[in-house]
């Protein structure tokens, strides 16, 4: 099933992140009745679309106090606050061993945020959050699409 959450332009970051903010408050509302698994948020989108950007809109709300930066390198980069975010960055992940050296297998009550998630089909839950930012023209507008992905 899919489930349209918004569909949004937006023309500058802040406007991105106002729209993941907003989003922040339906994944804390869903995160309490999880009872400790983990919610999965996909983001697709080409390079400088505005992915991390995004994440750090979502953390504003959930983690106010920690600075976001995309995990290139680092692969993950964990964040603290309401609930733990795990920021992940698949480009470089290419099979489940992979994956599984990073501890993705071992989070539990955490907001588990993705860039890159086509690299990782194998690790996609059956419901999770599918987060699609494109370009509108050439400079700062952008389409932001969120849909709910369930069973
Ligand atoms: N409407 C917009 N939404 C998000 N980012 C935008 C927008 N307009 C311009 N940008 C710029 O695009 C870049 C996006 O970078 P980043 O979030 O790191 O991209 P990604 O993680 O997708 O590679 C930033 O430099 C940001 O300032
Ligand atoms: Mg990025």
């Amino acid at each position: 099933m899919k489930e349209l959450i918004t569909k949004t332009a937006t023309a500058a970051p802040e406007q991105t992140e106002a729209v993941a903010a907003e989003f922040a408050k339906t994944v804390m509302s869903e995160m309490q009745g999880l009872g400790g698994d983990n919610l999965f948020i996909a983001l697709y989108g080409d390079v400088g679309v505005g992915k991390t950007v995004f994440v750090r809109g979502l953390a504003s709300v959930i983690c106010p106090d920690d600075f976001v930066q995309s995990p290139t390198y680092a692969l993950v980069n964990e964040y603290r606050g309401k609930y733990k975010i795990c920021h992940y960055d698949m480009y470089r992940i290419t099979s489940e061993d992979d994956l599984e050296s990073t501890g993705f297998y071992d989070y539990r009550n955490c907001v588990i945020v993705a860039e890159w998630c086509e690299n990782i089909p194998f690790a996609i839950p059956d419901t999770y959050y599918r987060v699609e930012i494109c370009k509108t023209d050439d400079g700062c507008g952008r389409s932001v699409t969120i849909e709910k992905i369930s069973e």
